[in-house]
């Protein structure tokens, strides 16, 4: 594990940073958008005091976007969303959505796309595991296997979306003032809405993971709009084999991550940040942690398991990256003193997907997803 403060965190700056978008305003538009759509409900936000005794903090909160529509996954607010924009404003009819993704990206635009009769193709890099890639094609998408990392891919998507003129469905972009990618920021502001509005007392600290930075991008605009100055500190937490915004802190500014992103959390296996999401952090990010593979099983089998009376949560690869930066965080006493974490610290955090790979999670875990969701009815 690997913590850097931020020397450039300032308490505001997001809101004015990303505007015109992200705005109290825009979140209204997306909330009546999304909340009209058959099946929309907010997610759970469980509580897990259990956990938070043995970790020695004073709450633990969890969304659970497992249980987002039937995604499973939070990318169900983004892409979906841009589509529903796009498609009111410039029309549906004969267009074609198209997207890179590593997974729960694709399958987003894959049922965005379907949802209004439109043809969706999706760029798949290599890594990619075949259930994945089976639930996008499941919503009738195109699959188009690329080789080399999510960046690659971003990039044939776009040359090839170029010459046959497809509307890129991109979730990141290297100008910080694209639409699209705002647009699907937009779409995750509802959850964290969803998640203030559940909670009596604000956190004290939220850890959100990232890839390209957009879920983290979309908790820190929010929470300077509904907490402002007094907002909580924003932990920012990567794989250690795909740390881009770390690297952006680092270096002042976007720079390509090294290496292959090989990481077992797929949907964070991403080596250059998005420039809107950039815009933001650069700033309203506290802290950068990145993290090894190694504490991802364990952190998928102790909320599968339901830690000292808990109730047990299906969550992903990805989904349990923030609560596996929080461990390893309590776990070291130098980076809890310098996160300021303690007995009356509440943290949120967002399990971003559930069984999105269900044999891949079977796998992991040593028992299915249903069986886990199954102990949930045990009397
Ligand atoms: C499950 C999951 N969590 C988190 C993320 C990270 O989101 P972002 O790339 O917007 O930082 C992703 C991205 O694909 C994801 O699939």
């Amino acid at each position: 594990m690997r913590l850097l403060i931020n020397p450039a965190a300032r308490p505001t700056g997001a809101l004015a940073a990303a505007a015109p978008y992200l705005s109290a305003a825009r979140l209204a538009v997306a909330k009546a958008e999304i909340s009209r759509w058959d099946g929309y409900r907010p997610t759970p936000l469980a509580d897990l005091p259990g956990l938070a005794r043995g970790l020695g903090i004073g709450t633990l909160r969890i969304k659970d976007e497992g249980q987002r529509f039937h995604l499973k996954s939070f990318k169900a607010m983004g892409g979906p969303y841009a589509i529903a924009r796009i498609a009111a404003r410039d029309g549906a009819k004969d267009r074609v959505f198209t997207s890179a993704t590593d997974g729960n990206h694709g399958r987003a635009v894959a049922w965005g796309a379907s949802r209004l009769g439109c043809r969706a193709v999706i760029y798949v890099p290599s890594g990619v595991s075949e259930g994945r890639i089976q639930a996008i094609a499941d919503f009738g998408a195109e699959i188009v296997r690329t080789e080399g990392t999510y960046d690659e891919a971003v990039a044939e998507c776009a040359r090839n979306a170029a010459a046959r003129g497809w509307t890129v469905i991109a979730d990141t972009s290297e100008n910080a003032h694209d639409e699209v990618p705002n647009l699907i920021m937009e779409g995750y502001l509802v959850v964290i809405d969803e998640a203030a509005g559940q909670m009596i007392e604000p956190p004290t600290h939220i850890f959100a993971q990232a890839g390209v930075g957009g879920l983290a991008c979309a908790v820190a605009a929010h929470a300077e709009a509904r907490w402002g100055a007094a907002r909580p500190r924003l932990v920012v937490v990567e794989p250690e084999k795909a740390a881009c915004l770390m690297l952006a802190a680092e270096q002042g500014h976007i720079a390509q991550f090294p290496g292959d992103l090989e990481t077992v959390m797929g949907g964070l296996s991403c080596g250059l940040a998005s420039a809107p999401a950039w815009a933001v952090l650069r700033t309203a990010a506290d802290a950068f942690l990145s993290i090894p593979d190694g504490g991802v099983p364990d952190t998928m089998r102790l909320l599968a398991d339901g830690a000292d009376g808990d109730t047990p949560m299906v969550a992903g690869e990805s989904g349990v990256a923030g609560l596996a930066g929080l461990i390893a965080a309590m776990a070291s006493e130098d980076v809890r003193l310098r996160l300021g974490l303690d007995g009356s610290s509440r943290v949120l955090l967002f399990s971003t997907e559930g069984d999105t790979d269900p044999a891949l999670y079977a796998k992991i875990v040593g028992r299915s997803a249903d069986s886990v969701r199954g102990q949930l009815f045990r009397p």
